[in-house]
């Protein structure tokens, strides 16, 4: 048995644990990370964010900058094609708190591959080179990457440009070996995450399909991988993670599920607003009361309701015992409020 409760090292930064919770766009919400970091994730990543957003003082881009002091270990993941503009938004995520710089040469979504970002990357190793290189110069804090295996299927690219990215300062990689072609599809050939982790010196993630403590184990056993990334078996389901790190397999009581789902709530509406929050929240509920957890018409009722309020309302009148759990897991971890850090200044350009 592999122990994932060690810690483990990207550059200086430790890790506490050998599970990392995967950037999810869409997803990845102060909520997601802090939660993940609770039930067991040794490392949480932002969901990406757009280098050209950043550059343009985007603010909803800015938003995603906003660090809680719970949340650390945290690496921030950027996306974008331009060297200079990527050092320059590197810097600012440093400035913003993070503890690594995560790199996103992986997304196979046409809106970002077509600006040249993203899995593109893979086929242009000197460019994705002269990225690493250039926000290595740029920031005191790590450089991780985040890989596809390549564009097309069948490729072995990562395990030409992995090795390129590692020389040009890059301290740890992360690998979906899944092409960009695949998007989801198939499945996840960690023959070449091993292959990759035989390449470089520095720590490799070994990221897909990884959703029991029973594949973790042969993941990590198999390919030699410093952790495991965990993305969509995390959804509505933070339980998973602390299965994977080491408790036993069990379901959570409805009151937990409900505790947990409430919480969520109104931390992401605290971060995104009532108006974002309400549409950006529907599909958790599905994520949480699904896994035959609730009967499937009460999600239904949830998503046609106004405000998150009358949600939380049908959420506690469906467990009522939730609300003593809410009321501890309150007291126990510091409000949105009080951990939410403001942005410097310097950061929003002083406008
Ligand atoms: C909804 C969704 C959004 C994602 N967004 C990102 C992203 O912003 N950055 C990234 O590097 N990977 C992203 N991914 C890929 C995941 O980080 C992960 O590599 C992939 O889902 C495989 O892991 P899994 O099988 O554990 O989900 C996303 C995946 C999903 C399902």
């Amino acid at each position: 048995m592999i122990d994932l409760r060690q810690a483990w090292l990207v550059g200086p930064v430790e890790i506490p644990t050998r599970l990392v919770l995967a950037p999810m766009a869409g997803v990845s919400v102060q909520a997601f990370r802090r939660q993940g970091r609770r039930f067991g994730a040794g490392l949480v990543c932002s969901e990406m964010v757009s280098c050209a957003g950043i550059e343009h003082r985007n603010e909803r881009t800015l938003g995603y900058l906003r660090v809680a002091d719970d949340e650390h270990p945290l690496a921030i993941q950027l996306f974008g094609s331009d060297p200079d503009s990527m050092a320059e938004a590197a810097r600012m995520v440093e400035a913003a708190g993070a503890d690594l710089v995560d790199l996103n040469f992986g997304c196979p979504v046409r809106k970002v591959t077509k600006t040249g970002a993203g899995a593109t990357l893979l086929d242009d190793p000197d460019r994705a080179a002269r990225i690493v290189s250039a926000i290595a110069r740029a920031v005191d804090i790590p450089v991780s990457v985040k890989l596809r295996r390549g564009l097309r299927n069948g490729s072995r690219d990562c395990l030409r440009v992995g090795p390129l990215l590692v020389d040009a300062g890059a301290s740890s990689l992360t690998l979906h070996p899944r092409s960009a072609q695949q998007m989801y599809t198939g499945a996840a050939d960690h023959a070449l995450t091993a292959e990759l982790v035989s390449l470089v010196e520095v720590p490799v993630v070994a990221s897909g399909d990884i959703d029991s403590r029973a594949r973790a184990q042969a993941v990590l056993a198999r390919t030699g991988a410093a952790a495991v990334m965990v993305g969509r078996a995390a959804q509505g389901n933070p339980w998973v993670l602390e299965e994977i790190v080491g408790g036993d397999r069990r379901e959570p009581s409805r009151e937990e599920v409900v505790a947990e789902l409430v919480l969520f709530v109104r931390e992401t509406v605290r971060e995104l607003g009532e108006r974002r929050a309400g549409s950006f929240l529907k599909k958790f509920y599905g994520w949480y009361l699904g896994r035959g957890r609730f009967p499937r018409p009460f999600k239904q009722e949830l998503v046609v309701l106004d405000s998150t309020e009358e949600v939380e309302r049908r959420l506690i009148a469906a467990a009522p015992g939730a609300l003593e759990l809410i009321e501890r897991l309150e007291s126990e971890i510091p409000s949105g409020d009080e951990v939410t850090l403001e942005l410097p200044i310097s950061i929003y350009g002083g406008g």
